[in-house]
C-alpha cells in the first residue's frame, strides 16, 4: 500500500470526529489537503474553519468552506493535522511544510487534536526527520550556534519564507530522547518563534492509515 493511500484513509477516518455546527481547526500538508477535500462534502453543516496556513486557507476557500479568525472564535472542539513523525505517545515533529507556528497556536486553542498520517510516520525516537525551527531572520546565526550546542546540525531551508515572514532552520542529527525538555530548551533561545516539537501539547488521537486499515492510537 502506498503512503498516499494511507494518508487518504487516515484523512477520511477523521471525518467521523467532525461534529455539525462547530468550527474545525485545520492543519497543513498533503494529508490535511485530503481532509479538506472530504470536509467540503459537509461544508453546509459546519460553522466554519480556523486555518493554520495560507495554503490551507486557499484550499478551504476554493471549496467554499468558510475560514474564520481565531480571535473571533473561542476554544475549538477539534483540530485535525498531519505530522512528519509521531511516537506511540503521540509526541510529534511537525513543520515539514513550514506552518509550525500557526499549527501550534491552533492545536493549543483546541480541546482535541487528531493527528492523521500514514503508518510510515510512526517512529520509536523522534529526530530522524530534521526538526524545523522558525526563527526571526536577524537571529539566524545566533540561533544556529545555540542549536549546535544542543547537538544538532541546523541547515537553512533555502528559498523559503514562512507565512509570518520568518526563516526555517531544519535541525539534522538529533536523537530526541526527552522531547518535552528539548521543546522547552529550543523555545528559550531568543529569536526562536516556534520549534516543530509537539510534546508539551501532543496529539490526543493518532489515526494511522495502514494496509490493515486505520490504526487508532491514544
Ligand atoms: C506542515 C506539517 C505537516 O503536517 C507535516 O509536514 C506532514 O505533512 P504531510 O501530510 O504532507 O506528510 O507539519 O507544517
Amino acid at each position: 500500500m502506498s503512503a498516499d493511500q494511507g494518508k487518504r484513509m487516515a484523512a477520511e477516518a477523521a471525518m467521523e470526529y467532525v461534529e455539525e455546527n462547530t468550527v474545525i481547526g485545520v492543519g497543513t500538508g498533503s494529508t490535511v489537503n485530503l481532509f479538506i477535500d472530504a470536509l467540503a462534502d459537509m461544508k453546509a453543516r459546519i460553522d466554519g474553519t480556523i486555518s493554520s496556513s495560507e495554503a490551507s486557507t486557499a484550499r478551504l476557500r476554493k471549496h467554499g468552506i468558510p475560514v474564520l479568525d481565531l480571535n473571533e472564535v473561542g476554544t475549538l472542539p477539534l483540530y485535525v493535522d498531519g505530522a512528519d513523525e509521531s511516537t506511540r505517545f503521540l509526541q510529534l515533529i511537525k513543520g515539514g511544510g513550514g506552518a509550525l507556528t500557526r499549527e501550534k497556536i491552533v492545536a493549543a486553542a483546541s480541546e482535541r487534536f487528531i493527528c492523521v498520517a500514514d503508518e510510515s510516520k510512526l517512529v520509536d525516537v523522534l529526530g530522524g526527520f530534521p526538526l524545523p525551527v522558525e526563527v526571526i531572520p536577524m537571529a539566524r546565526s545566533y540561533v544556529a550556534r545555540e542549536l549546535v550546542k544542543l547537538g544538532g546540525r541546523p541547515e537553512l531551508r533555502s528559498g523559503f519564507t514562512t507565512d509570518n515572514g520568518n526563516i526555517i532552520l531544519d535541525v539534522h542529527g538529533l536523537k530526541i530522547m526527552e522531547p518535552i525538555k528539548l521543546e522547552q530548551q529550543i523555545n528559550n533561545i531568543p529569536g526562536v518563534v516556534t520549534n516543530g516539537l509537539f510534546a508539551l501539547r501532543p496529539a490526543d488521537l493518532l489515526l494511522l492509515g495502514s494496509a490493515d486499515g486505520v490504526r487508532k492510537l491514544t
